[in-house]
C-alpha cells in the first residue's frame, strides 16, 4: 500500500475532498431536521410561504426534503458542494455566494439558515447576515435560524468516529469539538479523515473554526437588524441536533 503525503487543511471537506462529505452524509440524515424546519415555518408564518432562500445550503441534502413544500433557492460558498446540490435537486436554483453579502433582485417569503450559521465568528458578522436576510425577505417574510452550539451546553472535547465504505474506498471519519476558552467565543471542529483503498492510504486533517456565542448575543443582533424576534430552546430540536441547539425566528414586519 502506497502511503501518500498527509495534509493539514481548512475546509477541504467542502472543497477538494467534498467527495468525502458525500460518503459520510446523506439526504436521509437530514430528514428529521428538514421536517422540523418545515413545521416551524408553518407554525410562525403570517403569510403562506411559497419561495424560500436557503443560505449555507451545502450539498443540498436538506433541499431534497424541503423542496416538496417550497420553491427553493440555495446559496453556498463552496462550488463543489453546490455541484452536488444541483445533481440532487435539478429543480432548485443554486448560486455561489456568501450569506453575509449575497444579493439578488428576487425577494423571498422565507430565508432559512439551519445548518451553517455557526460558521460566523463575531457579532459584526451576525449583523451582516441578519441585515442581509432582511433585505432579501418579502414584507412579512420569515427568517429561521438554527444555532447548533450553546456555550453553556458545549460538548467540550467530544470525539465521534464512524467508518463508511463505498466502491472499494474506506473512510474513517473522526470529529473532535474543542473550545480553547469560552471567552474567545470560538471553538475548533477538527476532522481527521483516514482514506484507504487498495492502492493508497492518506490522512487528512481539516480544521474548522466556528463561533460560540451566548444566546442573548444572537438575540440582540437579530433585533438590531430590525426583526420582530423570537428565540427558544426546544427539546424536539435538541433531540434532532444536540443538547443546547436553539432556534431564532425573525419576522420582517414592515
Ligand atoms: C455543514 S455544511 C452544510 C451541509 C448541508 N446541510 C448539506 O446538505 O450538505 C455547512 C455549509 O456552510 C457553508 N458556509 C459556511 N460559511 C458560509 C457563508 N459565509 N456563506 C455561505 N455558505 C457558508 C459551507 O460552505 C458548507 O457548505
Amino acid at each position: 500500500m502506497k502511503k501518500q503525503k498527509n495534509t493539514l487543511s481548512e475546509w477541504q471537506l467542502y472543497n477538494d475532498y467534498q467527495w468525502v462529505w458525500e460518503m459520510i452524509s446523506s439526504t436521509g440524515d437530514y430528514e428529521p431536521l428538514s421536517a422540523y424546519v418545515v413545521a416551524k415555518i408553518n407554525e410562525h408564518e403570517t403569510h403562506k410561504t411559497k419561495t424560500l432562500l436557503h443560505l449555507g445550503c451545502g450539498s443540498g441534502n436538506m433541499d431534497f426534503h424541503i423542496k416538496k413544500h417550497f420553491e427553493v433557492t440555495g446559496v453556498d460558498l463552496s462550488a463543489d458542494m453546490l455541484a452536488s446540490a444541483r445533481k440532487k435537486n435539478p429543480e432548485c436554483r443554486y448560486f455561489t455566494g456568501d450569506m453575509r453579502s449575497f444579493s439578488t433582485k428576487d425577494r423571498f417569503d422565507a430565508v432559512v439558515i439551519p445548518d451553517s450559521i455557526d460558521y460566523l465568528r463575531s457579532p459584526e458578522e451576525m449583523q451582516q447576515v441578519f441585515s442581509n436576510a432582511r433585505k432579501l425577505l418579502n414584507p412579512n417574510g420569515l427568517l429561521l435560524v438554527i444555532v447548533a452550539y450553546d456555550p453553556d451546553k458545549f460538548p467540550q472535547n467530544r470525539t465521534t468516529v464512524e467508518t463508511v465504505a463505498d466502491k472499494g474506498i474506506e473512510v474513517t471519519f473522526i470529529e473532535n469539538n474543542y473550545a480553547p476558552g469560552f471567552e474567545e467565543n470560538t471553538f475548533e471542529a477538527t476532522f481527521i479523515i483516514l482514506i484507504r483503498d487498495n492502492l493508497r492510504q492518506k490522512t487528512l486533517i481539516d480544521i474548522h473554526t466556528l463561533g460560540l456565542f451566548k444566546r442573548d448575543i444572537w438575540f440582540k443582533e437579530l433585533k438590531k437588524a430590525g426583526f420582530d424576534a423570537i428565540m427558544f430552546q426546544d427539546p424536539q430540536l435538541e433531540a434532532t441536533e444536540q443538547e443546547g441547539a436553539f432556534l431564532l425566528i425573525g419576522k420582517n414586519q414592515r
